[in-house]
């Protein structure tokens, strides 16, 4: 006899991932590593000290975490760092992740500094789309702002990422008052010139860094946008036009342009009440806010119970209710939020 209770199931899965506050979670940033070979000063201190080896979680933890969280309702994966392209084994993981059945896009964000490299070997083994950080056109001042980065070799990341034939290429600026913030317009045309979605983004205060004061290096979106008004006209994308509806990046275009550029505000625009994302660092801890410590730790329940997929379902269902209501960033205060970016992938 047929299971009717099973025919009548609706077609797409209940939201199991369902924080206090009725926001779906559906989107998974997943940090690699917490190495770098670039030590960019918002980012991060000179020196810097990284996790011991053992407390870093295995590909195969990796994998595991996110499968539980695709059979979970999560739809999107995007895989950070650190920079992810300095961890061994990256490709096969992208491999192992781009077949799981109900993943629609699979991510990554990186430097730029190994695309030449991984570019093609990426997008064969099922990598969707591409962000590519660039803050500087200027070779000197990229080097300075990223204390060890070359701007050659990123250039030339950018030129296979795009001879490779990503679904969606998109770099990513901080600027910084008195470091880049008179490259805006060069970003811009550069970013028109290569094709490229382009996406400015507020620094954030994570982490203690010395190099600058940031109440003073602050650039605010809307300064931002006033000053690319200034040379081009921009036009607010209609919702549906944003692929990442929902997200925290708002998005304008040009009429003699394909590209789109977006402004990403996490101080001047409170984005919350429509984020349906959590971060799992590299060793496992299960971050429900990138401006909030609530955390919970997965590296323990998959290492007392390895295999164990319900467990793992468990846990992650258990910690949604943890996830805050909104984060608040204060430059006037030290830091609250004592982790730098490295550690969970921004
Ligand atoms: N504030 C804002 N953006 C940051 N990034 C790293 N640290 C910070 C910070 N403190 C950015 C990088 C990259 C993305 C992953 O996060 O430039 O584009
Ligand atoms: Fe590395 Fe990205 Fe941090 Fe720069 S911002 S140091 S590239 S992790």
């Amino acid at each position: 006899m047929p299971d009717l209770a099973a025919a009548t199931l609706p077609l797409s899965p209940p939201a199991l991932l369902q924080d206090g506050y009725g926001r779906r979670v559906s989107y998974l940033r997943l940090s690699v590593t917490d190495r770098c070979d670039f030590r960019c000063v918002y980012c991060m201190a000179e020196e810097m000290r990284f996790l011991p080896r053992a407390e870093v979680l295995t590909l195969e933890e990796m994998a595991a975490a996110a499968e539980a969280f695709v059979s979970l309702g999560v739809r999107k994966i995007r895989l950070t760092g650190g920079e992810p392209l300095v961890r061994e084994g990256l490709v096969s993981l992208v491999e192992r992740l781009a077949r799981l059945p109900g993943l629609d896009t699979l991510a990554l964000t990186t430097n730029g500094s190994r695309l030449q490299q991984f570019a093609l070997p990426l997008k064969q083994a099922g990598l969707h789309s591409l962000n590519i950080s660039l803050d500087s056109l200027q070779p000197e001042r990229f080097h300075e702002l990223t204390r060890t980065g070359h701007l050659g070799d990123v250039l030339a990341g950018i030129a296979a990422a795009k001879a490779a034939g990503f679904r969606r290429i998109k770099l990513n600026s901080v600027i910084l008052r008195d470091r880049n913030d008179d490259e805006i317009i060069d970003l811009v045309r550069f970013s028109r010139r290569e094709g490229l979605d382009l996406a400015f983004i507020e620094e954030m205060p994570l982490g203690v860094i010395h190099e600058h004061d940031r109440a003073l290096s602050f650039v605010s979106s809307s300064e931002v946008l006033e000053r690319i008004r200034g040379e081009f006209d921009l036009l607010p994308c209609p919702e549906a036009l944003a692929s990442d509806a929902g997200g925290p990046t708002r998005y304008y275009h040009m009429p003699d342009s394909t590209i789109r550029i977006g402004v990403i505000s996490p101080h001047s625009n409170n984005f919350c009440s429509s984020c349906n994302r959590v971060r799992l660092t590299a060793s496992g801890r299960l971050l429900l806010c990138l401006g909030n410590e609530h955390s919970v730790d997965l590296r323990e329940v998959m290492r007392t119970a390895p295999g164990d997929r319900e467990r793992l379902q468990d846990a992650i269902v258990a910690a949604m209710p943890l996830k805050p209501e909104r984060h608040e960033f204060n430059l006037e205060e030290p830091p609250q939020i004592i982790r730098f970016m490295n550690m969970t992938g921004g």
